[in-house]
């Protein structure tokens, strides 16, 4: 991965190399964390912070979820957000805020265990790849069901929710795909493995609705507002499987693969990415790069100084 000079931890910016934590941290060892994955992207009026404060929101719901008091505010963690960005001299990355329950009880009831916080900038590109962004990937519907909410809470952006993410997509991988697409307990279609999906078909955009297990993807929300404000029918229902091989188009959102066209699903070619699927992605990213001025209020600029570019590395 591409590293930083610093990463801030529990109030600290700290050496990029000296972020450590115990090895008995309660997080390590039961996945007993929440964390966000957000980006900021250069504009021509600076780095902005898409939705950040929806992201802080959600990782304080997440914390919550799991019984675990922040030891921080919102307002607290995207300043702190704002100085890493500007001490590590980044115009765009990718943040990762990550609380988790740190050293000192390794209980399972654990509500005495430190909540530790950090938060790492680096820059990180397109997670499906650049070729993925123009022609579309290649999915695989997962044998691993999505996490549902008889076991876990899908809502929550938990760090030991992960390990059904991993094994859907090491599988999907495995088989020579790039993504996996999970179905629900119920077998309705569910999400990507990191990633909400959108079908187009018979003309409209359609995506699972919230009880088919999604995570509450913010740039789901963003990209049904944009596809409604642009005039399309943009409907939450859920999907039969078999609908993804019947669709016209489809495509995936989600902050670390932003908006990536499907072009083949199961070996069903969907083809290149459609018209529907290109408008869409075309004025996402005139959105997130701050060149749409009726979204204006969705990013946080991050204010640096003209002069103000990689800082020497901080000794240690
Ligand atoms: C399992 C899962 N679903 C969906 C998403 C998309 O969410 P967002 O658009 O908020 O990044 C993500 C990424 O955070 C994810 O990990």
């Amino acid at each position: 991965m591409e590293t930083a000079d610093l990463i801030w931890q529990n109030g600290d910016l700290v050496p990029w190399d000296e972020a450590q934590t115990h090895v008995l941290s309660h997080g390590l060892h039961y996945g007993s964390g929440v964390f966000e994955g957000i980006r900021c992207y250069e504009t021509e009026r600076g780095p902005a912070i898409f939705r950040h404060r929806d992201h802080l929101d959600r990782l304080a719901k997440s914390a919550e979820l799991y019984y675990m008091e922040l030891p921080y505010t919102s307002e607290q963690i995207a300043a702190a957000t704002k100085e890493l960005i500007r001490r590590n001299g980044l115009r765009s990355c990718y943040i990762r805020p990550l609380a988790y329950r740190g050293y000192g009880n390794l209980g399972l009831y654990a509500t005495d265990a430190p909540i530790d916080l950090v938060i790492a900038a680096f820059p990180w590109g397109a997670y499906l790849g650049e070729e993925g962004q123009k022609h579309g990937i290649r999915a695989k519907v997962s044998s691993w069901r999505r996490i549902g909410p008889g076991g876990l809470i899908p809502h929550a952006k938990a760090s030991g929710q992960y390990l059904n993410s991993i094994l859907a997509k090491t599988e999907s991988q495995k088989a020579g795909y790039e993504e996996a697409l999970l179905l629900d307990e119920r077998g309705f279609v569910c999400e990507g493995s990191g990633e909400n999906i959108f079908l187009v078909r018979d003309g409209q955009i359609v995506t699972p609705p919230h009880v088919a297990s999604i995570l509450d993807g913010i740039n789901r929300k963003s990209v049904i507002q944009i596809a409604r404000d642009l005039g399309y029918t943009v409907v939450e229902r859920d999907v039969a499987r078999a609908e993804l091989y019947l669709a016209e188009e489809v495509f995936l959102t989600g902050t670390a693969a932003e908006l990536v066209p499907v072009r083949e699903i199961d070996d069903h070619a969907l083809g290149e990415p459609g018209e529907v699927t290109r408008h869409l992605q075309a004025k996402f990213f005139d959105v997130l790069h701050g060149r749409a001025e009726e979204y204006l209020e969705w990013l946080d600029f991050v204010e640096v100084s003209a002069k103000a570019d990689r800082p020497s590395k901080v000794s240690s």
